[in-house]
């Protein structure tokens, strides 16, 4: 059901590479919701071509852009403010890669050019993103940014590697930049913590299905879908959140709040 929580509200949604990625489902709410957005990826996920069904969809155009680049960044923000006929009131990064992640290299093994690209890539670029749209002045007042993040920046996840310390650093970017846009603009920016979800991004995460499975057994409500995520995204993007910022909003089902729950107290009386 559609409340019209966006409507008139015009936006840039970054990250859907395929119907699993969470920045899809945020597309499809926001298009639901009456907003009118662009894309946009880095160039080399458009070579897989799903986002094109996406923008049809969603009648919206693709701007390519590789969100470590200052200067895809500035043509990102200029051609949105052009095609959508003004500033923008809300900004999707949902964007996170790391070579070592991929290349399988353990915590205590990290290769450090590698560790450099997964903070560019999944950190910095929530910085030049806001730096660039606040230079352009090309967010509207009140205007919401979202990047999405793991609980990783806060516990220890073994596998998580580097990751962990790109989110750290994307969290405090969010405090940082909200601080400062929030004075100079009203412009309110906050992380979305999110449950372990099977896309690309969370199934290259070594032992996925088992964390999955963890965390699932511990929250009190389980798991929370790409598609919750989205509808999360939409209320902090709508006008009924206007002063929530510098937050990390825990999305997960209570499972950061909890301990240890009976269905794993279960799972450890069977194994003894
Ligand atoms: P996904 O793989 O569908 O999305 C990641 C996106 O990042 C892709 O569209 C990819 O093309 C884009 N990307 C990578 N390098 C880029 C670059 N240089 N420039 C522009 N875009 C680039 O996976 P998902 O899960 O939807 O990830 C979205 C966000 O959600 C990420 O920040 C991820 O860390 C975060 N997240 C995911 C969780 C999960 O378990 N899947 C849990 C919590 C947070």
């Amino acid at each position: 059901m559609a409340y019209g929580l966006l409507n008139g509200k015009r936006g840039i949604i970054s990250g859907a590479l395929d119907e699993k990625s969470i920045a899809w489902k945020v597309a499809l709410k926001a298009k639901e919701e009456g907003a009118t957005f662009t894309l946009t990826n880095a160039p080399i996920a458009m070579r897989m071509g799903a986002i094109k069904q996406l923008a049809e969809h969603c009648n919206a155009e693709i701007i390519p852009a590789d969100a470590t680049s200052v200067e895809d960044l500035e043509n990102l923000f200029t051609k949105s403010t052009e095609i959508l006929g003004g500033k923008v009131d809300f900004v999707l990064h949902s964007i996170g890669m790391s070579p070592n992640i991929r290349k399988g290299k353990a915590y205590t093994d990290l290769n450090y050019d590698w560790f450099k690209q997964s903070i560019d890539i999944s950190a910095l670029s929530f910085h030049k993103m806001m730096q660039t749209a606040h230079k352009l002045d090309a967010i509207s007042e009140w205007g919401s940014v979202v990047a999405l993040t793991y609980m990783a920046a806060q516990r220890t996840f073994p596998f998580y590697t580097d990751m962990a310390d790109a989110k750290a650093v994307l969290e405090s970017i969010a405090r940082s930049f909200g601080y400062r846009y929030g004075k100079s603009h009203k412009v309110r920016v906050n992380t979305i913590s999110q449950s372990p979800t099977p896309t690309t991004a969370g199934g290259g995460i070594g032992g996925f299905d088992k964390f999955y499975d963890f965390a699932d057994k511990t929250a009190p409500l389980g798991n929370a879908t790409a598609d919750q995520c989205a509808d999360y995204c939409i209320t902090m993007f709508s006008d009924l959140t206007r002063m929530v910022t510098m937050q990390n909003l825990f999305h997960d089902g209570g499972f950061s709040m909890t301990g240890i729950s009976e269905e794993i107290m279960e799972l450890i009386n069977k194994e003894q």
